[in-house]
């Protein structure tokens, strides 16, 4: 008899495998790289977007076995959710306290990063009318300019403590603006910027490296890394080797093949002419999924380690992949294809569809059939 995992795999246009193990593996190498500086650094994980398209309520549990205890998300509903399989640890919600939501955190336990004075007067006030110290994150714009404490607000702190007063400051944190670019001058910018602050507001744990960011060296580390990406496997120093393991796996399957005549066109528009007989594929994924539009005629799958090459616009459910060159035995209606995996990793895709992995791992579409695995948890990632 089948199992409902098997009956699901079989019903699915495709499957994405998670490798949990490997996710794990990265988070352990990113925390020992914070260790290489000779001092205490503890490693957070950011689980946003549903931990870059990898599934928050699975990843959280994980890596808080593997010892994880600080979580990030962007959204108090993701929050809420991880609350749900994570009842202890800090979680900090990164996009702020939305007027009205004050009863919402305190009732999760959930931490706001505090954005401006006017989210700082307003958590004060509920902890007021809780009659108890309530925790917060304050985060130092030093560059961005997008969230976070700008100059003039970040020195009405530093000249009066008090505004803090009813608070338990869980942390101070800063973004990097370019931390994937090491020659920058910004980064050095904003590092001084933050050093400043905390050094003027001494008295709690300070955060300014995401997954590149760790890489810029250990005065970057402080107390708290916030890596993301890099537990996810995209690479956290592009233009190199990267030090990740990958840890998703994409097949689409196919779902007809037919005989396309010389000069014939594939798809919507006739966007692909076959400049000879071809043999054509037509496999279960398409924008709808996060398999990008961009993609027309411009990347390639794999099947039994054969490239084929993506022909004609993609369409919403659909993808054609011309298999001329794919022994037919491995390329019959029901039989998988390659979409990522070990050929063509995220970022390889996003160089193809001109974005980035993370906007490639984000898009992650939630009709995949998901599998997890526990694949890679061996000692590659210590390396990382
Ligand atoms: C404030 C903040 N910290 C940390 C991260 C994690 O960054 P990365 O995915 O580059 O590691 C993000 C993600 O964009 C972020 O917005």
């Amino acid at each position: 008899m089948s199992s409902p995992a098997d009956d699901a795999a079989r019903r699915a246009g495709a499957i994405l495998t998670i490798d949990l193990g490997a996710i794990a593996a990265n988070w352990r190498g990113l925390r020992d790289a914070g260790r290489a500086g000779g001092r205490p650094v503890d490693c957070a994980a950011v689980l946003k977007a549903d931990a870059y398209g990898t599934g928050l309520a699975v990843v959280g549990p994980r890596l808080a076995v593997e010892g994880c205890r600080q979580f990030f998300v962007a959204h108090i509903d993701e929050a809420i959710e991880l609350r749900r399989v994570l009842p202890e640890h800090p979680i900090y919600v990164l996009n702020g306290l939305l007027a009205g939501t004050e009863s919402d955190f305190v009732e999760h336990g959930l931490t706001p990063v505090l954005n401006h004075l006017g989210q700082l007067n307003a958590w004060r006030a509920a902890a007021q009318r809780f009659n108890r110290p309530l925790d917060a994150v304050i985060h130092l714009d030093t560059g961005m300019n997008r969230l976070g404490f700008g100059p003039e607000d970040a020195q009405a702190l530093v000249n009066e403590r008090g505004r803090l007063r009813g608070l338990r400051l869980a942390l101070f944190m800063s973004h990097l603006v370019a931390s994937e670019e090491p020659a920058n001058p910004i980064n050095g910018e904003q590092l001084s910027r933050f050093r400043s602050f905390v050094k003027a507001m001494p008295g709690a744990p300070a955060s300014l490296a995401n997954s590149s960011g760790i890489f810029l060296g250990p005065d970057y580390h402080f107390d708290l890394m916030r890596p993301g990406a890099a537990l996810y496997g995209i690479n956290p120093l592009p233009g190199q080797a990267n030090p990740m393991l990958p840890t998703v796996t994409l097949q689409a399957r196919i779902l007809q093949v037919r005989r396309v005549d010389a000069l014939q066109t594939v798809g919507y528009g006739g966007a692909w002419r076959a400049a000879r007989p071809t043999r054509v594929a037509t496999i279960g994924l398409g924008y709808a999924d996060g398999y990008f539009r961009a993609l027309v005629n411009h990347s390639t799958v794999y099947i039994a380690e054969q490239p084929a090459p993506v022909i004609g616009r993609i369409s919403m459910d659909l993808v054609t992949i011309d298999v001329t060159e794919v022994a037919e035995a491995h390329s019959q209606p029901g039989d998988l294809v390659e979409v990522l995996g070990a050929h063509l990793s995220p970022d390889d895709l996003a160089d193809r569809a001109r974005t980035n992995g993370y906007e490639i791992m984000t898009a992650l579409g939630r009709r995949y059939h998901r599998v997890y695995v526990e694949g890679r948890g061996d000692a590659a990632g210590e390396e990382a």
